[in-house]
């Protein structure tokens, strides 16, 4: 695990989570396998990813005698971006069965690039407990920047990112309008191209997840 602290970025350097995403870049790569892969993918990074949530301490009585143990302190909250956040939701939702879903849709206008809003569900109480965004790309940050904007108007405050495949512009405009946002991602690439793709990356991961690509 590559750890940037100055930055609040964590790359992530594991065997597992490489080889599966060499598999989702691979262009050969249908979408069957690569949604598979997505989802083990974000199951994986969780545990890194839940290592700062909050605790408390409870009583409770195993079979042998009273002890007091730690358990998670507040609601948590999986808030993916439609429609390629919704591929990470079972790996997540896999290990963190209690986590409620909250679904930002956001698409991005290819000529502009700027984020459109089509869809806002998200929990009332979300200032209870932690939010983790969720968005396998993270290319001009216009997505990222938008949905973290709609979760702190609905009151969240300790909010993550979880990412897949990030470029240095979308990082950096999240550390200069989100500084307080830690980002985890799978990868760190190059940087974007002219149709602000993510290079090398892995295409439009929405496309690739359904399907859909022309
Ligand atoms: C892609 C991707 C992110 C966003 C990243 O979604 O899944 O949400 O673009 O780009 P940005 O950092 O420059 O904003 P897209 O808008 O293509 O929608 P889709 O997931 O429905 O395909």
């Amino acid at each position: 695990m590559e750890h940037r602290p100055d930055s609040g970025v964590v790359i992530f350097d594991h065997p597992l989570i490489a080889h599966k995403l060499a598999i989702i870049r691979n262009r050969e790569t249908g979408h069957r396998l690569f949604r598979a892969a997505l989802s083990q993918i974000a199951g994986l990074m969780v545990y890194e990813v839940t290592r700062s949530l909050p605790t408390r301490r409870v009583e409770i009585e195993t079979p042998v005698q009273r002890m007091r143990c730690t358990v998670l302190a507040g609601a948590i909250t999986i808030v993916p971006v439609l429609r390629a956040g919704l591929g990470m939701i079972d790996g997540i939702l896999e290990v963190m069965p209690e986590a409620r879903v909250g679904h930002l849709g956001l698409a991005r206008d290819e000529d502009t690039l700027e984020p459109r809003a089509y869809l806002n569900k998200l929990p009332r109480d979300l200032a209870d407990g932690p939010v983790i965004l969720v968005d396998p790309m993270l290319a001009t940050g216009g997505s990222a920047s938008a949905a973290l904007a709609m979760l702190r108007h609905a009151g969240a405050s300790d909010i993550r990112m979880i990412c897949l495949v990030a470029a240095p512009e979308g990082i950096e405009r999240m550390r200069r309008e989100h500084p307080g946002v830690k980002i985890y991602t799978a990868a760190l690439d190059e940087r974007l191209d002219g149709r602000g793709f993510i290079v090398p990356g892995l295409g439009d991961a929405g496309d690739r997840m359904y399907g859909t690509v022309n």
